[in-house]
């Protein structure tokens, strides 16, 4: 979490900053800040308050005095409450600097270096500065080297000193850092989408070296001070995409994005009308000699893979396990070299999921990552990675990165029944045909988008609702629920819906709002009847079924009708009316739907 930038050059650095910072918000939203070094004057500028990078922008508009080197900071609030003193830069002596990530022995670094009298915030941050303005004698090097080997956690730090102009300095460990040649001159940050529309290439800052920034020149050094080689990676994003277009918000046109987004994601895996994984190198052998099958995940990303459990269970007839990364190790999980571990991230820095797939290969189990950020922590540490070709994600809560998780999924699916001996060719082109007509029975769910936000309306007063379905109607539904409750505020449960009268149904009211989804043919009648015991209790139910479902006669709140397509397929369209009708209540109720309370997008954090 936080979000970090810095650059040297020719020009003019605080817009910059400030442009790249918005970009960072979806990592943390408590407070901003700006410092910048000028050059010719030596002098320091820093600007930071608590609240979004907007408010900073208007304290930086009075400076009249244009810096060409800066380094800025968007926070995501652990230690120390949300306010001006806590936001980031923090300076001490000769040392600027901004922190992502936690240090866990900051409270021992106080005392050992008797630091109490001279912290202004009760940030880790503060204390890391003054650590490294106690250690510095005229060498940048020599005193971040001294101060890293004191750290424990996880840190990605930019610092620039009073004395060495126009160059900024990095360090990392776990929590990323990625450079680029941009705009006349270099920069920093903490994702590609924030390095500037002018680079063309990235590299990511390897942990535990020293990268110094300078107007032309990005140098990498180990902590002995020998020189590295920088090795850069293609931006293949468009890094244009990343604005908001004619979308009032970046989630809407994220959810609108899905069609081509889950397209770009399929076309490179198929080959003559085969799912071929060459291009990502997954060997079939892997696939083939596995055992067991297990994802390691968080929230939307660990979704996905209970979908994918559906589908390996019906489809291979094999055991496979969807686990909260956060819990994983904690559990002594059955893993050996016969397991293929999953993980799955849309940052591909969630560090639990980073964490819990260490833990898996130290066990001897292969794995796959499922990732939407090119190079990123959990891509290197695997031994396969499947890219989903989602493109930059800004709104916190996920769309199009669930969504093409899951088509990567059922791709990775069907290509195990392959080798496995399960499908036979036409089975095959069978299972690919039906995922090929993904994306456009997604479109016309999206098409369909204002008659979802009628039923939207229906819900704005509720201050709880249910979602209920069985099979994989239950597991989407769990998607639905955490898109619904972290966007509108409001307290939604998803449910197995047979499982509802063991309990739960104690919480239904008159007019509790229910969504039920519907679409599994084998399950359909037992969910319809589910469906009665809930409307018996007074629910008012919003239907969203399956086209050429029967009805029968009973009587809904709403009903809409979801594009038919072979049942474990349905997931698409039902995802797509989920999400719109999440993103309508969050924006009729007025709230800020990109970024919602308390949370952010990349969780650096255990
Ligand atoms: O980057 P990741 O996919 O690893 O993030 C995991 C979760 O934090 C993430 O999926 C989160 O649940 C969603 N942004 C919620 O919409």
């Amino acid at each position: 979490m936080c979000g970090i930038v810095g650059y040297t050059g020719r020009e003019s650095v605080t817009d910059q900053i400030l442009d790249s910072l918005e970009l960072l918000e979806y990592r943390g939203y408590d407070s901003a800040g700006l410092a910048t070094l000028n050059g010719q004057t030596g002098k320091i500028k820093l600007r930071k308050c608590a609240g979004r990078v907007n408010d900073l922008r208007g304290i930086c508009k009075k400076d009249k005095k244009i810096s060409t080197c800066g380094i800025g900071h968007t926070r995501w609030a652990t230690h120390g409450g949300v306010s001006d003193e806590n936001a980031h830069p923090h300076r001490c002596g000769d040392v600027l600097l901004v922190h992502n990530g936690i240090v866990e022995n900051y409270e021992e670094l106080k005392d050992h270096f008797m630091l109490h009298k001279e912290l202004k915030s009760q940030t880790d941050t503060e204390v890391v500065a003054a650590v490294l303005n106690r250690l510095y004698q005229g060498d940048p090097h020599e005193a971040i080297r001294k101060t890293v080997q004191y750290l424990k956690g996880t840190f990605a730090l930019v610092i620039m000193f009073a004395d060495q102009p126009d160059i900024i300095y990095a360090i990392r460990n776990v929590s990323p850092i990625v450079a680029a040649y941009s705009g006349n001159g270099t920069m920093l940050a903490s994702d590609v989408v924030a390095l500037g529309a002018a680079a063309k290439q990235y590299m990511v800052v390897p942990e535990y070296m020293i990268m110094e920034l300078h107007k032309d020149e990005i140098k990498l050094f180990d902590l002995n001070g020998k020189p590295h080689q920088t090795e850069f990676i293609d931006i293949d994003w468009d890094t244009t995409r990343s604005g908001k277009g004619n979308y009032p918000f970046y989630m809407e046109k994220e959810i609108m994005e899905q069609p081509d987004a889950m397209k770009a994601t399929i076309e490179s895996r198929v080959v003559d009308g085969r799912i071929d994984l060459s291009a990502d190198g997954v060997p079939d052998d892997v696939l083939r000699d596995c055992e067991r099958v297990c994802v390691v995940a968080c929230g939307t990303a660990m979704h996905a893979g209970l979908v994918a459990k559906v589908l390996v269970q019906s489809k291979l007839n094999m055991y496979m396990d969807v686990e909260y990364a956060s819990e994983f190790m904690y559990e002594d999980p059955v893993i050996d070299d016969k397991t293929l571990v999953l993980a799955i991230s849309q940052s591909g820095e969630t560090i639990d999921t980073l964490e819990a797939l260490k833990y898996a290969r130290r066990k001897g189990a292969k794995s796959i990552a499922v990732i939407n950020v090119k190079g990123s922590s959990i891509a290197r540490e695997s031994d396969y990675v499947m890219y989903t070709a989602a493109g930059p994600e800004i709104a916190v809560a996920s769309t199009k990165a669930y969504t093409t998780q899951l088509i990567t999924l059922f791709l990775l699916v069907g290509r195990m029944a392959k080798v496995r001996g399960i499908f036979d060719d036409a089975a095959e082109k069978e299972y690919l045909k039906n995922l090929l007509q993904a994306p456009e029975k997604m479109q016309e769910v999206l098409d369909q988008k204002y008659d979802i936000h009628k039923i939207a309306r229906e819900m704005l007063d509720a201050k709880d609702a249910f979602m209920i379905g069985r099979g994989l109607d239950y597991s989407i539904l769990l998607e639905g629920a955490l898109k619904l409750k972290e966007v509108s505020y409001i307290h939604t449960e998803a449910y197995a819906s047979g499982e509802l009268k063991h309990g739960t149904i104690a919480l239904i009211t008159e007019n509790t709002p229910v969504v039920a989804v519907v679409t599994q043919t084998k399950l359909k009648d037992k969910e319809l009847s589910n469906i009665r015991e809930v409307q018996s209790r007074g629910a008012s139910v919003v239907l969203l079924v399956k086209d050429g479902f029967d009805l029968a006669d009973a009587e809904y709140a709403d009903v809409f009708t979801l594009p038919a397509m072979a049942d474990e397929f349905m997931v698409f369209p039902a995802s797509a009316a989920l999400q719109l009708l999440a993103y309508y209540v969050s924006m009729d109720k007025g709230l800020d739907v990109d970024k919602p309370r308390n949370l952010a997008k990349v969780v650096t954090v255990e």
